[in-house]
């Protein structure tokens, strides 16, 4: 793998962007970058940014802080609505990026969805999650490079695998 082309994990709500992701760039001795704590630290919480200002201001702050991400480089863990944004799409493809699709199933992410930074679910929990994971599917599909599912799996033996595959 070229050491200057980004690596970006995609996937839904659960699927462990964020705890691979800095699992990962430890292992490959890049830098992490995850665009959701970039946002809370520029606007403050994610559910008041969604409440106060709406989603589609949120995906806009959103872009701007994957592109910010991309032209840093290292491994990026973008929330999972970032690729829905055509511009994010466009910078991923501009940047060369290895786009890895986590891919996980519903009773893995029913353990894993806790706290307050999931202002899509805060109504419909895991019936809403499949949902949007329904709508964003294709998506996910055009825009990943490379899959790995980590349903069930530990963070640990995801990045093994996916060290191996970059
Ligand atoms: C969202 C995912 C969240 C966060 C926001 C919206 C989404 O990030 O950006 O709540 O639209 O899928 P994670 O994918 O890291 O949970």
């Amino acid at each position: 793998m070229s050491a200057e082309r980004p690596v970006v994990l995609i996937g839904p709500m659960g699927a462990g962007k964020t705890a691979v992701g800095k699992r990962l760039a430890t292992k490959l001795g890049l830098p992490f970058r995850d665009t959701d704590e970039a946002i809370v630290a520029a606007h403050g919480p994610i559910e008041a940014i969604f409440a106060e200002h709406g989603e589609p201001w949120f995906r806009e702050r959103e872009a701007e802080a994957v592109a910010e991400a991309l032209a840093a480089g290292g491994v990026i863990a973008p929330g999972g609505g970032a690729v829905l944004h055509d511009g994010t799409a466009a910078g991923l493809r501009e940047h060369d990026a290895v786009v890895v699709l986590l891919e996980v199933d519903r009773e893995t992410v029913a353990a894993r969805l806790v706290g307050g930074r999931r202002p899509l679910l805060a109504g419909g929990g895991i019936a809403e999650w499949e949902r949007i994971m329904e709508a964003r599917r294709p998506r996910y599909a055009e825009v990943a490079t490379l899959r790995i599912d980590t349903s069930g799996r530990s963070v640990e033996a995801i990045v093994a695998e996916l060290v191996g595959r970059l």
